[in-house]
């Protein structure tokens, strides 16, 4: 048999560009060689392409058999790329257009979450005309509804870039404003004191599956960008010192988690626990970091999978999402 030809499109515009780099390397390093061509491309920061072409040459025959996008943030992990890949009709690793761009949307992720009734932290949306024309009212409804401290965020965002953590009304202002630098639309959360952070891995398509939960112990006030990439001392213990009833009902909240934002092939659902052990959905990524010691990768091989036999599955579950879209009608008579 043929190898398969895998596109992994890495790098990209958005501000996650090098930890892309990372993740992608350790995908091209792990995917089976006796199973896959492996077919770098790589998108530089001004959005130019290396790499062959998307597109079939003239003759039909495409150049790629499936595409593996290991982009993290906006441009990649947003739907933009994945409405690139269907124009093209390659399958592609991952969750779909609709599924990638709501939970790059911290406040449409939250509207589905909450409609599937999943627990949230209370939480408030503005957009920045209305912080133009209204700021004082803004800020005491924030006070009256959420209180201190509070995390103020862009929607669209990774990383912890443009968060803040918000300890008084005094501080408030300069916080919004820095979210408001990268978005035109500003989601405000509840903090947590003292809050546990668990993660736990989706895997599947039509009956997804959770791995085994596991927790992160930032080596920052909270997991910031810094603590997040640059800080050894931030660590992962797997799995999460939980008892049995906790990791069901985490696996079970991870699971449709997933399903409310119609993802597919994977997703990493982020929860807090709070001081009494209450557990509350933070957020769903569609591409989560992919290098050999992340948490992704990491639960499922604790779960019994591991790396590479992961991106086999992930793979696998492309061909099969693809083909059954090939199944579906598309004429209208
Ligand atoms: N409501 C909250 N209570 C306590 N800590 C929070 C809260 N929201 C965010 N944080 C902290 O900020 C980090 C980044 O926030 P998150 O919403 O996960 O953004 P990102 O999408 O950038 O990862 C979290 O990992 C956590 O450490
Ligand atoms: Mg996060």
């Amino acid at each position: 048999m043929s190898k398969l030809r895998v596109g992994v499109v890495y790098g990209g515009r958005s501000g996650e560009h090098e930890v892309s780099l990372i993740s992608a390397q350790s995908v091209m390093d792990a995917l089976d060689q006796n199973k896959y061509t492996i077919i770098p491309m790589k998108i530089r920061r001004d959005g130019r392409w290396e790499g062959p072409s998307i597109q079939a040459d003239p003759a039909g025959n495409p150049n790629l058999d499936v595409v593996f996008p290991v982009l993290h943030g906006p441009y990649g992990e947003d739907g933009t790329i994945q409405g690139l890949l269907e124009m093209a009709n390659l399958p592609y690793v991952g969750a779909g257009v609709a599924a990638s761009a709501a939970a790059m949307d911290k406040v449409l992720m939250r509207r589905l979450f909450a409609q599937t009734g999943l627990p949230l932290l209370p939480w408030d949306t503005f957009l920045h005309y209305e912080w133009q024309e209204g700021a004082a009212e803004i800020k005491a409804r924030l006070a009256r509804d959420l209180g201190f401290p509070m995390f103020v965020k862009p929607a669209n965002l990774g990383s912890s870039v443009g968060i803040s953590k918000v300890k008084s009304v005094a501080e408030l202002d300069a916080a919004v404003e820095l979210a408001l630098a990268y978005d035109r639309k500003v989601v405000v959360e509840q903090g947590l004191i003292g809050a546990r952070e668990v993660e736990c891995s989706v895997l599947g398509h039509n009956k997804p599956q959770a791995s085994v939960p596991g927790e992160i112990v930032p080596a920052h006030e909270f997991y910031d960008y810094q603590a997040k990439y640059h800080n050894e001392d931030s660590r992962l213990i797997i799995p999460a010192p939980l008892d049995e009833k906790q990791v069901e009902q985490i696996q079970d909240l991870a699971v449709r988690a997933f399903q409310a934002v119609d993802c597919s092939g994977m997703g990493r659902v982020d929860f807090f626990l709070d001081q009494q052990g209450k557990v509350f959905v933070n957020e769903i990524n569609t591409i989560p970091g992919f290098t050999q010691i992340s948490m992704y990768p990491k639960l499922w091989e604790h779960s019994g999978l591991p790396y590479s036999r992961l991106l086999d599955r992930l793979i696998e579950i492309a061909l099969e999402k693809h083909r059954e879209r090939q199944m579906l009608r598309t004429n209208i008579s």
